[in-house]
């Protein structure tokens, strides 16, 4: 049974520290309390409770070890879930979901009033809760990053611009396979100091940098590809219109916009596991922020509205809906002017 209590024990835990308390060998309950600033009785009916799942192990009278799931949930554990449950069990996401019924009411994110301020803007403030969510995506991204690397021929390429494009994981993957690619990670100020290290521990750091920029203003120009990974998700149309366009004014002559997103699967699709995974993730863009998931026509319509054509849909294998959408500059006589949304449906 994995009950939505079972996951806030596991993250009780996490918040805990109890995973790496526990690392250093068995300790009592009452040594473990004192390590952790735990009540004693509070935690071992927690101990109780996450020993069903082995995240420890009861090693004698009173004494607990740390259990086979316990050393996924270390911290830096490779491809560990620490930071995702870190993020999903925070109150302040938690308080988000259970308040879809006020978003769908009003249509505004939930997260925008429980935490005062819209996502990214709350995460400045907040960087324990910045870390996490951006450790969810990087553990959640990681079965994607190798079809990536295979999913697109990237041999061609000679400066891909990755925009949002986080700590560098995906940049650092991408120019590892390709000794001739040069790579501009673009983010946040918070995020972009991890790019370094990343790029460095993959060997590729004399071809890859980081560059702090708000690619709501504009993203550094020359690149021949300019990579969104992730990102558009998360924007209502009209900011959408403008990052696209940003890539669009920044690219060469024959640049191109990759976009790596999950698909929304027409109405009239019958396919019911792509439709359950990007619905349900839709809902919950819609409580964090102005996001939501798109269908093919409409990114369709974004390039549109944004000077730029759909060229090729390409899927990735082994993951329902995933797809890289490859754009093209409509020559500049026939794109559309002003920050109109084309054809594509609400904001979000
Ligand atoms: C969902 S994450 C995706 C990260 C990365 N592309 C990936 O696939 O793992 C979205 C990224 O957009 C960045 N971001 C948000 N607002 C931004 C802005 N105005 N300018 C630049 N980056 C921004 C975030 O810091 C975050 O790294």
């Amino acid at each position: 049974m994995f009950h939505v209590l079972t996951f806030h024990a596991f993250s009780a835990a996490v918040g805990l520290g109890l995973p790496d308390a526990l690392a250093g060998g068995s300790l009592r309950t009452k040594e473990l309390a004192s390590a952790t600033g735990a009540d004693e009785d509070s935690l071992l009916r927690l101990l109780r409770a996450i020993s069903v799942f082995g995240v420890v192990d009861r090693d004698g009278e009173d004494t607990w070890a740390l259990g086979s799931a316990g050393e996924q949930l270390r911290d830096g554990a490779p491809e560990g879930p620490a930071d995702f449950i870190r993020f999903y069990g925070n109150p302040l996401t938690w308080r988000a979901f259970g308040a879809m019924e006020e978003s769908v009411r009003t249509g505004t994110a939930a997260f925008d009033r429980l935490g005062g301020e819209a996502f990214y803007d709350y995460q400045k403030q907040d960087t324990a809760y910045a870390r996490s969510f951006n450790g969810s995506m990087r553990a959640g991204g990681e079965q994607l990053l190798p079809i990536l690397v295979d999913g697109y021929d990237w041999s061609a390429v000679r400066h891909l611009v990755d925009v949002g494009g986080g700590d560098g994981s995906t940049l650092a993957a991408i120019a590892a396979a390709h000794p001739g690619l040069l790579g501009t990670v673009v983010d946040n100020e918070d995020v972009i100091g991890a790019v370094s290290d990343v790029v460095r521990a993959s060997g590729v750091s004399q071809r890859c940098t980081g560059s702090v920029g708000d690619f709501l203003t504009g993203v550094p120009a020359g690149g021949d590809v300019y990579l969104l990974k992730h990102v558009l998700f998360e924007w209502d149309d009209a900011a959408c219109t403008t990052i696209l366009r940003n890539c669009r004014e920044a690219m060469t002559e024959e640049g191109r916009v990759l976009v790596v997103a999950a698909l929304m699967p027409e109405w009239d699709a019958k396919d019911p596991l792509g439709l359950m995974v990007a619905a349900v993730n839709d809902v919950q863009l819609m409580c964090l922020g102005a996001g939501r998931e798109r269908s093919e026509k409409e990114y369709a319509g974004l390039f549109s509205a944004a000077g730029l054509r759909l060229d090729r849909v390409i899927p990735l294998p082994d993951l329902p809906n995933y797809h890289i959408l490859e754009a093209v500059r409509v020559s500049s006589d026939s794109a559309p002017v002003g920050d109109g949304c084309g054809s594509v449906g609400g904001t979000g």
